[in-house]
This record gives C-alpha cells, structure tokens and sequence, in this order.
C-alpha cells in the first residue's frame, strides 16, 4: 500500500519544475497509521504547498496529507507547542560552559522520576552531546518503531534522547550550521515516541544563541532554571541568561549553584573554592528564587563519566529532592 502512494507520489511534479515531488523530497514520509495511509510533507514554500496538497488528494483518494509546520512559525510571545504530550517543560541554562548544566539536568531529571512523574531528558547540546555519557547510554544507537517514530533510550526511570545517538560513534564531532542544528531538536520534539511526559527536561548548550530562541518560539517553556558556579564570569555570564529570559518573557523558575563548595574527603574540611554567596546574590539581584547549593565533589565527576548519575545510585537524593521541592513549588506544581 505504501509503495503504491509513493509509486503515485513520484507522478505528481513539484509546480514549476520538471521534477517529482519525491525527487525534490517535498514528501517527507509516508507510513501507515490505522488503516490509513499518511503522506507527510515538508514543503517551505508556502505557494507550492496548496497546490501540491490538492493534487495528492485528487489523485490518490483516502490518503491523509499532513504537513510538517515551518520552523520559527512561532514567536516567544505565543509560541508553537512542538510537544503537546510535556505537562512541563523545563530548560536548564547558563551564560557560561561548563558549570554542570548536563550533571544537574540529569540529577534534575532523575529526581523528578524519584518522585513518581514520567520524565523525558532532551540533550539540546547538538555540539557537545553530554547526555548519553552521562546517564550510560552513550553505546546506544538510533532506532525506529512502527509507528515511524523514534524510541527514545531509556535509564534511570526516564527517557533520553539526543543527537549523539545518532552519529555513527559517540565521539564523532558535529560541524553543523545552527539552522541544521535547530531542525535536529525539532525533530527530536515532534518525532520522538515520548508518550505522555509530566515533565520534559531540556539540557540547553551554553549561552544565549539560535537554540534557546528557537526552543522558547516552538515551545511553551514552563520554566528556566539556571546554573551557576558562585565566581564572577559564571555569574556575569548567568546575568545575561536571566536578561534573555525576561526579554523573551519565559518564567524563571529559579538559580542553582553548582561547585558550590569543596568538602576535603580527608579533613572534611569546606573549601569555597569559587567564593561565596554568587549565586544567592544574583538571586536577590534578580529578584529570581535561589533553589540550592550542590557542592563540587569528585565522586560527582566520577560517577558522571561512569554513565551513573549520582541521584540515581542515592547521593545527594535529599539533596536534589529539596531542590526539586523548591521549583515545584515556584512552578506551582503541587508536589
Ligand atoms: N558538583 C560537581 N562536582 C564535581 N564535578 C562536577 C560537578 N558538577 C559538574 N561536574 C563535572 O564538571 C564537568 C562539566 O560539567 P557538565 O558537563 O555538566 O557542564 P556543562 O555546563 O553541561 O558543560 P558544557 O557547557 O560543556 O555543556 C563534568 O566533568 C562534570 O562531571
Ligand atoms: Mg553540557
């Protein structure tokens, strides 16, 4: 049935040129649903598409066109809802690299799931791909189900997904330009089998670039929660964080800091390595609710490299919970 649509498909030309719809990949997919056949197409010029919509449904009957929406349709002041089935979504950001965005995502999401609600993680760091290391399905590949969508990995109690699943090894580099990058997490959203999410966790790439905007015009964020280490770049860069996220008008659900203290294992000795107080003083600065402190221990790096989150394996579990309780509370979930 399939082959035959596809078959019909290669007989209509795209308007205006000698060539099929197929041949100039108009047609993005075509699979079965039910006991329909869908055509799904991905047209951006907005002329073309009526005219090739109509000639599908005169000449193959019963056929469904679906049509995959432009990007950057939506805008951050009612943006599109690319993931209809998240409750919640959260996008954990920093100004900076390398503060622990991907450790407190995964922590985050993980204890989330501690807490009985269905969780996706979204690894949006198409250029630095974190997340599989780090909740130990690095070695797992891309793989589709029958509905045509994709199956998300899955650790931990949640689901995972990211594009360092799809390269060929996890260590293969992404040279990618930003609007590529940008259509790889779209797809993510829209054609990732997530079922139904209490709650979706975005682990931004750091700054604030093409994918923060793109995910705040193509989702209703609930929240941004941000990352910290207390220095003073981490926290300037972090300032230009929340500056986004007001000018974009997403809630934000509030400040974590990471690397917070030292804790020597052989005096049990606190070290503030980074200073103090930064991320309580931006907070207040802000007027953006302070969620908690996690200290910077090397069991933490440890376990992260080891695909072992340490929320899962029970460190920092009551840590993490307050932190949780904090945001769920600033979000007005009831916990
Ligand atoms: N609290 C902590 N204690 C010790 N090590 C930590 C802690 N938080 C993060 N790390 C380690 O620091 C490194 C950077 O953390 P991570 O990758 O989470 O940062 P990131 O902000 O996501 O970085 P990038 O900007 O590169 O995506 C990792 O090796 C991680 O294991
Ligand atoms: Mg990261």
């Amino acid at each position: 049935m399939v082959k035959e649509v596809i078959e019909k498909l290669k007989e209509i030309k795209y308007p205006n040129l000698d060539k099929n719809i197929v041949e100039v990949k108009a047609v993005e997919s075509v699979f079965k649903e039910g006991d329909k056949i869908v055509v799904k197409l991905n047209v951006a010029n907005s002329n073309a598409l009526p005219l090739i919509e109509k000639e599908i449904k005169k000449r193959i009957k019963g056929v469904e066109v679906r049509v995959r929406k432009p990007i950057t349709y939506g805008s951050t002041q009612n943006p599109n809802n690319r993931a209809p089935y998240a409750k919640h979504i959260l996008a954990v950001t920093s100004g900076k690299g390398g503060v622990g965005k991907s450790t407190v995502s995964t922590n985050l999401a993980i204890a989330l799931a501690q807490r009985g609600y269905k969780v996706g993680l979204l690894d949006a760091d198409v250029y630095g791909p974190d997340i599989p290391r780090m909740v130990g399905v690095e070695g797992e590949r891309l793989r589709w189900g029958e509905n045509n969508k994709i199956i998300p990995s899955e650790n931990f109690g949640i689901k995972i997904m990211s594009v360092g699943l799809t390269t060929p090894t996890p260590d293969t580099p992404l040279v990618w330009r930003s609007s590529v990058a940008v259509s790889a997490l779209i797809q993510f959203l829209e054609d990732v089998d997530w079922g139904e999410l209490d709650f979706l966790v975005i682990d931004m790439p750091p700054g604030t670039g093409d994918v923060q905007l793109t995910m705040a015009q193509e989702l209703p964020l609930t929240a941004g929660v941000l990352v910290t280490t207390p220095q003073k770049v981490a926290l300037d860069d972090v300032s230009r964080a929340v500056m986004m996220f007001k000018d974009i008008g997403v809630p934000i659900g509030g400040v974590i800091e990471n690397m917070s203290y030292f804790i020597a294992p052989d005096t049990k000795k606190k070290y503030e390595i980074f200073g103090s107080g930064g991320g309580e003083l931006l907070a207040k600065h802000y007027q953006i609710p302070f969620l908690g402190k996690i200290p910077l221990e090397m069991q933490i790096r440890e376990l992260s490299d080891q695909g072992k989150p340490p929320v899962a394996l029970g460190g920092y579990k009551e840590l993490y919970q307050q932190i949780v309780g904090k945001l769920l509370k600033e979000i007005k979930v009831s916990a």
